[in-house]
């Protein structure tokens, strides 16, 4: 069976380090009675070692939310790099989430991130998605170019270690998610400009989460009719009983 990956994005929340723990609690009580599915949290930088657990933890990762351009330690105030994410314990790093890109990440700083990512043996899940649609499709080259761009200086040696959110920015934040049918069109127009970049055993094999408001109600269907891989989860991700709902229902899907 194909292992369904959930990767909780915290953002900013919760306030305090108490509400992070009891959040983080409560989900890493549930990870270990999954059979099918990953689960990872991505609480801000303050909560991450609290937040995390000591060792390995079945079915339970810890994530970041993002990532320095510098590898080496030095004069980079304000920056973590991706060894000291290594060292605490963190395996997945999001890279290029619509909510960094608009406050001026490009694709090719997305590019170097998700090398220096997978150089520091870390997974990228790296973030692609339209800002909006239009009648005539010119979105999808747009989205194309995006994921292209975002993968530059990736070796082909990397492919298997990417994961792909596909995230439709007017979808992040909104009151529905996209149409189940547009998830599953969209998720095979990403894995085929993938494999365009990796070859077609690339393609096939990446795994692509879908974003954009989800919740324990919509995930289930998401996973089956949209057939994806697994989910970027913002809002739900810190309201512990409808995240642990979402991984229980989404746990119980055979892929
Ligand atoms: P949302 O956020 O689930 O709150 O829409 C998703 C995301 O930004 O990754």
């Amino acid at each position: 069976m194909n292992k369904k990956l959930i990767v909780g994005n915290w953002k900013m929340n919760p306030t305090t380090l108490d509400e992070a723990q009891k959040i983080a609690r409560k989900i890493k009580r549930i990870a270990p009675t999954l059979t099918s599915t990953e689960v990872v949290i991505a609480p801000p930088y303050p909560f991450m070692t609290s937040c995390g657990g000591r060792g390995i933890m079945k079915h339970f990762h810890l994530g970041s939310q993002s990532v320095s351009i510098q590898i080496d330690s030095g004069p980079f105030t304000g920056e973590v790099s991706a060894p000291m994410l290594k060292d605490i314990g963190v395996e997945y790093v999001i890279i290029g989430h619509s909510e960094q890109r608009a406050r001026g990440e490009s694709d090719a700083t997305v590019s170097v991130k998700t090398k220096i990512v997978l150089d520091a043996g870390l997974v990228p899940v790296v973030c692609v998605g339209e800002i909006s649609r239009d009648e005539t499709g010119a979105y999808l080259d747009v989205l194309k170019e995006q994921i292209k761009n975002s993968l530059a200086d990736i070796a082909q040696k990397f492919a298997a270690d990417i994961v792909l959110a596909y995230e439709p920015v007017w979808a992040i934040g909104a009151p529905e998610p996209m149409k189940n049918e547009d998830i599953h069109e969209s998720s095979i127009f990403v894995k085929k400009v993938f494999s365009d970049i990796f070859g077609p055993d690339a393609g096939i094999k990446v795994k692509i989460l879908y974003g954009g408001s989800v919740n324990y109600r919509n995930a289930p269907d998401i996973i089956s009719i949209g057939k994806v891989d697994g989910l970027l989860v913002g809002r739900e991700s810190v309201n512990a009983p409808g995240f642990v709902e979402l991984l229980k229902a989404v746990d119980n899907i055979d892929r």
